[in-house]
């Protein structure tokens, strides 16, 4: 499974790239207000930052939602970088534009997918990613993992090669039953790729073997 970390602070990004397991980034318009990123220059600066400090994929949200709009916006952002994938909303005219961009060799991101037709219609117009949000799902009592899980099957049934890249994740657990149920990628926040390292045992037990060395060689 692939990590992709989900902010746009650039220290962020860096840490998790040091770390040696990062495979891309996303982000959205709230993450980057998160960052107190403004104006159109700067916003681009700061795509061209986030490419230049990681090797893999950056997701760069359109903010038009009229297909013309869309359009524009993607293939603006398109040719910034290399790495920069057109994330388009799940919408009519987002489906429209996505096809287009398909068919132009432009990636993309299908954001704010939410359910197993919609993530149909999204490899359909052959969206590169699909981001089912699983954390907003849980938060309105519905089961996110559930979705990854039915997305999986329904791309196994047809062989789309639509990658499910599981977003809106919180913790831990989250990314383990993305990768039990088969989720192409998982976009985290650091504090969840964090996680994934610590266990009480892992501490005490290296505790021991330090102190034990100790004893012996003073
Ligand atoms: C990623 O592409 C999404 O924009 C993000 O994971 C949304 O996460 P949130 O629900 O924590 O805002």
């Amino acid at each position: 499974m692939k990590f992709f970390i989900d902010t746009a602070n650039l220290e962020q990004i860096k840490e998790a790239q040091a770390l040696g397991v990062l495979d891309g980034v996303t982000t959205n318009p709230s993450l980057m207000a998160k960052e107190g990123i403004k104006g159109e220059k700067n916003i681009i600066q700061h795509y061209v930052d986030i490419c230049n400090a990681v090797t893999g994929d950056v997701s760069a949200e359109v903010i038009a939602t009229d297909y013309e709009g869309i359009i524009k916006e993607g293939e603006q952002l398109a040719k910034l970088h290399k790495q920069i994938v057109v994330k388009v909303p799940m919408i009519k005219d987002g489906i429209k534009a996505i096809k287009y961009f398909s068919n132009k060799g432009i990636k993309t991101n299908c954001t704010l997918v939410f359910t197993a037709g919609q993530a149909l219609l999204a490899a359909k117009a052959g969206a590169t990613y699909v981001s089912p949000f699983i954390g907003r799902l849980d938060d309105v009592a519905y089961d996110g993992v559930s979705l990854i899980a039915q997305i999986r099957l329904i791309y196994g049934n047809y062989g789309y090669k639509t990658q499910i890249l599981a977003a809106s994740i919180r913790h831990v657990m989250h990314i383990i039953q993305c990768a039990e149920v088969g989720a192409d990628v998982a976009t985290c926040p650091l504090s969840a790729i964090l996680g994934l390292l610590k266990h009480p045992l892992t501490d005490s037990g290296l505790a021991q073997f330090l102190a034990d060395y100790k004893k012996i060689n003073g």
